[in-house]
């Protein structure tokens, strides 16, 4: 059997989705992410430790032949994969925060709003759809400094458990939608290597 590369996030996406392939009983060895190692072979996988918006990449490009990747990187850079199985880890939502006062000049009648975030596409297609034009601050990570210093008074951001919002006195203003990590599939790799790939999304579904 040909080995499948599999491109994953570092971090605790890692140590899931190991976990969940070795449950379905597709994974027989220990795979641990301790090194600087960027690719870790196994008997029938080979996986790439990636970041993880660069997932993606991999898999639509077919330098790997699937991956795991939120929804919020996948509805933010619309790749060209197919998306089959929810693994159902990584969960948390995507929301509009800011701070408490910010709250009461919140709603849908507004023309315009300020956004810092690292999400431009859909914080732009959520204001876009109710109307509203967004005036886009991309930023690529402590997102929630912005309102904090006067950069927007809104961020459009992942929330998991809360305590960052909380920890800089932020709340959550309007809820976007909830994102979980999927497993996702280079087109071509689905074809020619069909018959592999189908056990893996079969088996994975049985333990998600
Ligand atoms: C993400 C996100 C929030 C935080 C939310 O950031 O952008 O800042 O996690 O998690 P919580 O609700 O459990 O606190 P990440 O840790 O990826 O770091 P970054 O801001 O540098 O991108």
């Amino acid at each position: 059997m040909d080995k499948i590369t599999v491109a994953l996030p570092k971090g605790r996406l890692f140590d899931q989705t190991i976990e969940i392939f070795q449950n379905a009983g597709i994974l027989k060895e220990e795979v641990k992410a301790k090194s600087r190692k960027l690719i870790l072979e196994t008997e029938n996988f080979r996986f790439l430790l990636v970041r993880a918006k660069d997932v993606p990449t991999y898999v639509e490009y077919g330098c790997a032949d699937i991956g795991v990747a939120g929804d919020d990187v996948l509805l933010e850079q619309q790749p060209e994969v197919y998306i089959p199985v929810d693994l159902k880890i990584g969960a948390c939502r995507i929301v509009v925060a800011g701070l408490p006062e910010s709250k009461e000049n919140y709603n849908y009648n507004l023309t315009e709003i300020k956004v810092a975030t690292k999400y431009p596409k859909i914080a732009e297609d959520f204001f876009k759809e109710k109307g509203i034009t967004t005036h886009i601050i991309e930023l690529y990570g402590s997102i929630e400094l912005a309102p904090l210093l006067n950069l927007a008074p809104y961020i459009v951001d992942i929330v998991e458990t809360g305590n960052t919002l909380r920890e800089n006195g932020l709340v959550v203003i309007d809820d976007i939608r909830p994102s979980s990590a999927k497993l996702i599939v280079n087109r071509a790799s689905y074809k020619t290597n069909n018959k592999n790939i189908l056990n893996i999304i079969e088996k994975l579904e049985k333990v998600v």
